[in-house]
């Protein structure tokens, strides 16, 4: 049965508008499987609404990695009650990496009688027929099994016009011990480099200037192709499609950091010279614990080659503050690390313990208040390395692209190949171009500039 034509007649027969209501939590591949499926969605009839109490179906696409991710959502899940009170036409789906965590299922099944489905990350392809069955049966239903991924079952929507996420691989083999990644996404698999050359061809064609390639572990992308194909060939492909446009990537793993990659960015100018490189934690000790498969030492050897090779190029990072067992010593050492790799800025999380990971079973013996307490000084030491960092830039020429608003009046923002946010005066046509600008300002978060 073609569920979506089927759908397409019965909503368009509720309602000749029927709108959806989407939210993603968690990482950009996150939102970008959102973007995808919504994409499905709009090719059944429905239209986009930004308001809950409008829509007809309402979809919650999850993020497990942390608690405080979990939280959020089973708030937003508890908000949407009264809107069914309101609405009980309306059908409430979530879906995502939090459905695969098999405890959270049940518990949103016996918790929150106003949601009709469930479909966990390998079930993005049965959303149709978990559709379809809502509109026609009351009965809960919840899919967590395991497909294979079907490559061809992908939307390339976008939910702006100027930057478009391309996934290039999904899952990870890595198992680093705090992680519920593997667990929830599954193994590591690679779409085709054709497929992703043609994706990236046909979004520039229509007019995308930047292009975010994605990946749970990017820099492994192709070993499971036939031949395997390392990710540095991938990039230099798409960077030599021709046209106005840069590429970005995220996020890729130290272990997987080679040298002939860093000097295929350092070569080509569409390769914007801005590198994620999560470390985690300054500490050897910890580094082990975690299964990081590297150490401090061969970490820094990858920040200095990218030094050498590129140098502008910024590098930002990922830290895990009170990992079980971190001691003042081991905090130490990652505040050690950070002052000598000079992160332009640091993606800082405390410890979260997730069930059926390694981590979970080690004892952790330090206290919420001491963890905080090594964010906060974490946090400003940052401050201050950003703020030098930063100040730097003043006097020079960056390019940017400017793709919004910014929370103060009369500017526009963007972010420059460098992947800092800059701001500077201007009118919304200046929006969606590469701009020369002249910096005139800093502070540790973001540039001021005037376009040139
Ligand atoms: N607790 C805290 N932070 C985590 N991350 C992943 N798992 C956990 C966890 N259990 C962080 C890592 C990763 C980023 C995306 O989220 O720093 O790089
Ligand atoms: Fe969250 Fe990880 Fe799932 Fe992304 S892959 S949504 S970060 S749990």
């Amino acid at each position: 049965m073609d569920y979506a034509d089927t759908i397409k007649k019965i909503v368009t027969r509720i309602s000749p508008s029927p709108t959806v209501f989407i939210r993603s939590f968690g990482c950009r591949l996150n939102v970008s499987d959102g973007n995808s499926l919504l994409g499905k969605i709009l090719d059944m009839g429905f239209t986009v609404t930004n308001d809950v109490n409008c829509a007809a179906l309402i979809i919650l696409n999850t993020c497990a990695v942390r608690e405080n991710a979990e939280k959020k959502v089973y708030g937003v899940i508890g908000e949407l009650k009264h809107v069914k009170e309101k609405n009980p036409d309306v059908i409430i789906a979530v879906c995502g990496c939090m459905i695969e965590e098999n405890h959270v299922a049940e518990f949103i099944k016996n918790t929150y009688r106003h949601v009709d489905f469930c479909f966990g990350t390998f079930a993005y392809g049965k959303f149709p027929e978990l559709l379809y069955n809502a509109l026609t049966t009351a009965e809960f239903q919840c899919d967590n099994n395991k497909y294979p991924t079907d490559f061809t079952d992908f939307n390339l929507y976008q939910d702006n016009v100027i930057k478009a996420d391309v996934p290039i691989m999904y899952g990870c083999n890595n198992y680093c011990s705090y992680c519920i990644v593997p667990y929830v996404r599954g193994r590591e698999r690679s779409r085709e480099v054709s497929d992703i050359l043609s994706d990236i061809r046909s979004l520039t064609d229509n007019g995308f200037k930047e292009i975010l390639l994605l990946g749970q572990n990017v820099n492994s992308y192709g070993n499971t192709l036939l031949p395997p194909t390392p990710f540095s060939s991938l990039l230099k492909q798409a960077a030599e499609i021709p046209g106005d446009f840069k590429i970005r990537f995220m996020s890729p793993h130290p272990k997987d950091m080679r040298k002939d990659l860093i000097d295929i960015i350092a070569e080509y100018p569409k390769l914007c010279k801005s590198i994620h490189l999560p470390l985690q934690s300054g500490s050897n000790r910890i580094l082990e614990l975690m299964n990081r498969q590297y150490s401090r030492e061969t970490y820094m050897e990858i920040v200095k080659y990218i030094r050498k090779k590129i140098p502008g190029c910024t590098i930002s990072t990922d830290i895990i503050v009170g990992f079980p067992s971190e001691t003042e010593y081991d905090f130490e050492e990652t505040l050690s690390i950070i002052k000598e790799a000079k992160f332009y800025n640091i993606f800082s999380f405390i410890y979260s313990k997730r069930v059926g990971t390694k981590a979970a079973d080690l004892p952790d013996k330090t206290t919420a208040a001491e963890k905080t307490s090594r964010m906060t000084r974490l946090l400003s030491l940052q401050r201050e390395i950003s703020t030098e960092l930063y100040a730097k830039y003043v006097g020079k020429t960056l390019t940017v692209l400017f793709d919004g608003t910014s929370k103060t009046e009369g500017l526009i923002s963007g972010k420059s190949d460098e992947g800092i946010i800059v701001e500077a005066p201007g009118k919304t046509d200046k929006i969606g171009e590469y701009r020369k600008v002249r910096i005139t300002g800093s502070h540790n978060w973001a540039l001021h500039g005037e376009i040139l």
